[in-house]
């Protein structure tokens, strides 16, 4: 790793090895967690939500506090990650939405007029409550092992609020983006203050980083990112830059676009599994960066799981820091023991002489 030999008496207090490859400096060991590691693949989870709404169990201190704690236990990942979805906020705030099982977040009146934009109000602390309690019982609990916070980013929120739930082709979000220029970056605006504010109040209530998923940002040609998403990426990034804590950003199919997402204030960027990371780690320059083992790859052989975790590793040297993790989240029918061993394995990682 291309760590900077100086440190700082400050440095050398950081002992949580996530934290320390955030900000590139040595960590005793290559950090682990898993995108969507909390969820669907572990039978503990399927237990507590059985009866229980997705969004219901995600105002729920207790089970916030419970979902969150339930993969760090199993497989003793190096980050938890508060269990949560990107709607919530926008939940929190009045906008009638549902997320609905295998089908993910769907919007009852799709935001496509000025009006409706306009009533897009702040995020107040007392709309998210449970949740910031839930943020603070996690922080005792976690005792050391720090928490990431995150938020959707603008753009794929705005998708989800344009088309009214999942799209493949995100058609109307861009006849919003070419079509009503004003009226999108007022959109995103508005959600770049909402996403900000949540991020805000997390890392007030103790999280240790945060990580903003733009997951469909890889949708976008790099000149439009630039001219249409990264201010407002930027913004909210830059909302939580006076915190101090490291700020990850991720999307899925970015390739073209990782020097852009790691330029709107990314410490560390996320990178999927269609970029070899050598090559990513070139593209996003003196940054730390996080991935990128295809979630499928949970499914073959354990030699081959590990010999492509192997890869990543070595790959992975090259960079300011390294954050071990997959190019996606864990796919629900993924047996969770092969993420146990696969976190073993990457702890106790010696390279060949
Ligand atoms: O462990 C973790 O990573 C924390 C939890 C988390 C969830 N959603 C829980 C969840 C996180 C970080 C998210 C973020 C999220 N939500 C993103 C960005 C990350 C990514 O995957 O790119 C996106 C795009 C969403 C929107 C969303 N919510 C989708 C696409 C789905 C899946 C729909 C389905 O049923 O397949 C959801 C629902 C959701 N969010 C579930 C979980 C555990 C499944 C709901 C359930 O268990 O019933």
């Amino acid at each position: 790793m291309t760590t900077d030999a100086r440190t700082t008496p400050l440095d050398d207090a950081i002992t949580s090895p996530f934290l320390r490859a955030c900000r590139g400096l040595e960590p005793s060991h290559t950090p682990v967690w898993f995108m969507r590691q909390a969820g669907r693949s572990l039978p503990e989870y399927l237990a507590i939500r059985e009866g229980v709404p997705m969004l219901e169990s995600c105002f729920r201190t207790d089970m916030v506090v419970e979902i969150t704690m339930q993969p760090v236990r199993r497989h003793g990942v190096d980050a938890a990650i508060f269990f949560s979805d990107i709607v919530v906020p926008l939940k929190a705030i009045g906008v009638d939405l549902d997320i609905v099982p295998g089908t993910g977040p769907v919007v009852a009146e799709p935001i496509r007029s000025a009006e409706q934009v306009g009533a897009l109000r702040d995020l107040e602390p007392d709309d998210v409550t449970s949740i910031t309690d839930a943020v603070r019982g996690l922080v005792q609990e976690l005792d050391g092992t720090p928490l990431i916070g995150f938020a959707g980013a603008p753009f794929t929120l705005a998708s989800y609020l344009v088309e009214g739930g999942p799209s493949r082709d995100h058609r109307r979000t861009k006849e919003l983006m070419y079509g009503s220029p004003d009226l999108w970056h007022a959109l995103l605006g508005r959600i770049a203050a909402i996403a900000g504010q949540f991020l805000r109040l997390q890392v007030e209530a103790g999280a240790s980083a945060i990580q903003l998923f733009d997951s469909w940002a890889g949708a976008l040609s790099p000149a439009d990112y630039d001219t249409y998403v990264r201010p407002h990426s930027t913004a909210v990034l830059e909302s939580v830059a006076d915190l101090d804590v490291p700020r990850i950003h991720f999307g899925v199919g970015t390739g073209e676009l990782l020097s852009r997402m790691g330029d709107a204030g990314a410490d560390v960027v996320g990178v999927d599994w269609r970029v070899p990371l050598a090559d990513a780690i070139g593209r996003v320059g003196p940054r730390a960066v996080q991935g990128n083992l295809d979630p499928t790859l949970l499914f073959a052989p354990t030699e081959v799981v590990h010999a492509r975790a192997a890869e990543v590793i070595e790959a992975g040297r090259a960079a300011r820091g390294h954050v071990f993790n997959l190019g996606h989240g864990v796919l629900p029918a993924t047996d969770p023991d092969a993420l146990t061993r696969l976190v073993d394995f990457v702890h106790s990682y010696e390279p060949e002489a």
